[in-house]
């Protein structure tokens, strides 16, 4: 099923769905030269309430991906976050959404960066996407045969199109095997990410995940389990290599993602993980995790930018 929305923002203003278009030599096509991120707005039923989840986090990560690619973003943060609300609003959205900012290159040649030699876009695509179930049930995963995206080679923190071809080798091999989401090892054999979520285990008490620089995307939801285990659970939080064999003994493990939220391993290369379904550290994060984004712990509020609050404060001022 493709997504689809009432409307889109393309190049500084919102367009219609069917007129945010794009010609087929920009590099952007081509190539898939662009940088992208994904941001959940989470609806709360009880205060009627739409909430952007680290939007400004996301969006720093935007603008590290870009200056690794030299690509200029020709928008401030501040338009960046009034051209998100507006879409977002455009369409009305009063349920749980994902959304797009997406820096990219249009015509142009493979040299080119430069602002003079080539035009740098940006667009927008906000999709209503509810919380999966089968963060209830878990997934079955497998060690992949392709290895991630090497520093030396296309850096994983950058979160560009193009690097979603080894995401796709990826899915697509779990999914032709019957397995859920797999586990991706670094070009060193240590566990590096899932192909669209970073990955978190638990052994003996310890929280544990590969550091940042284990090729892996600087994931903003592994930040906020990190500090949730710290400050809620009182766990320890562990960055460091891991083992392919530490997951088959670990007694917990999960998938984190703005996408994938906190989804629990129940197996992986059909070892089972603890009892076969999800621990209850990763339910307890689960938790934690499922209310924070949605407004239910004001500790954590300065995370959520509200979208209609913000609105209707504008229309009072106006
Ligand atoms: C490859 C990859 N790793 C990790 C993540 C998790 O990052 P975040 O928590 O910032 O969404 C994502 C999801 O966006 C991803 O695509």
């Amino acid at each position: 099923m493709s997504k689809t929305a009432d409307y889109a923002w393309l190049d500084g203003k919102l367009v219609p769905w069917a007129n945010a278009t794009m010609h087929i030599s920009t590099e952007c096509v081509l190539r898939g030269e662009n940088v992208f991120e994904g941001i959940r707005a989470y609806w709360n039923e009880e205060q009627q309430e739409l909430f952007t989840f680290r939007h400004a986090d996301h969006i720093a990560r935007l603008r590290q991906g870009a200056r690794i690619m030299r690509m200029a973003i020709p928008y401030s943060d501040a338009e960046i976050e009034a051209a998100s609300l507006e879409l977002i609003r455009a369409c009305n959205y009063r349920e749980t959404i994902h959304y797009r900012p997406v820096v990219y290159f249009a015509e142009g040649e493979l040299t080119h960066y430069l602002p003079s030699e080539i035009r740098t876009g940006f667009f927008i695509l906000a999709f209503a996407m509810p919380s999966k179930t089968v963060q209830e049930t878990g997934v079955k995963s497998a060690i992949s045969t392709w290895r991630r995206n090497s520093d030396l080679a296309s850096p994983s923190r950058i979160k560009s199109g193009a690097n979603y071809h080894n995401s796709r080798l990826a899915y697509i091999e779990a999914r032709m095997n019957g397995m859920g989401p797999p586990v991706m090892l670094n070009a060193a054999g240590k566990v590096a990410e899932g192909p669209g979520a970073c990955v978190m285990i638990l052994r003996h008490g310890k929280l544990i995940t590969p550091p940042v620089t284990a090729d892996i995307l600087e994931s903003i939801t592994r930040e906020t389990l990190m500090e949730l285990a710290r400050n809620e659970l009182g766990l320890e939080v562990v960055e460091r290599d891991v083992d392919r064999s530490e997951l088959y003994v670990a007694d917990e493990a999960f998938f984190c993602g703005s996408g994938a939220e906190v989804l629990p391993m129940v197996s992986i290369d059909h070892y089972e993980i603890g009892d076969g379904t999800p621990g209850e550290v990763t339910r307890k994060l689960q938790g934690l995790y499922n209310d924070a984004v949605r407004g239910r712990l004001e500790k954590y509020r300065h995370w959520l930018t509200p979208v209609w609050r913000g609105n209707a404060v504008k229309d009072a001022a106006a």
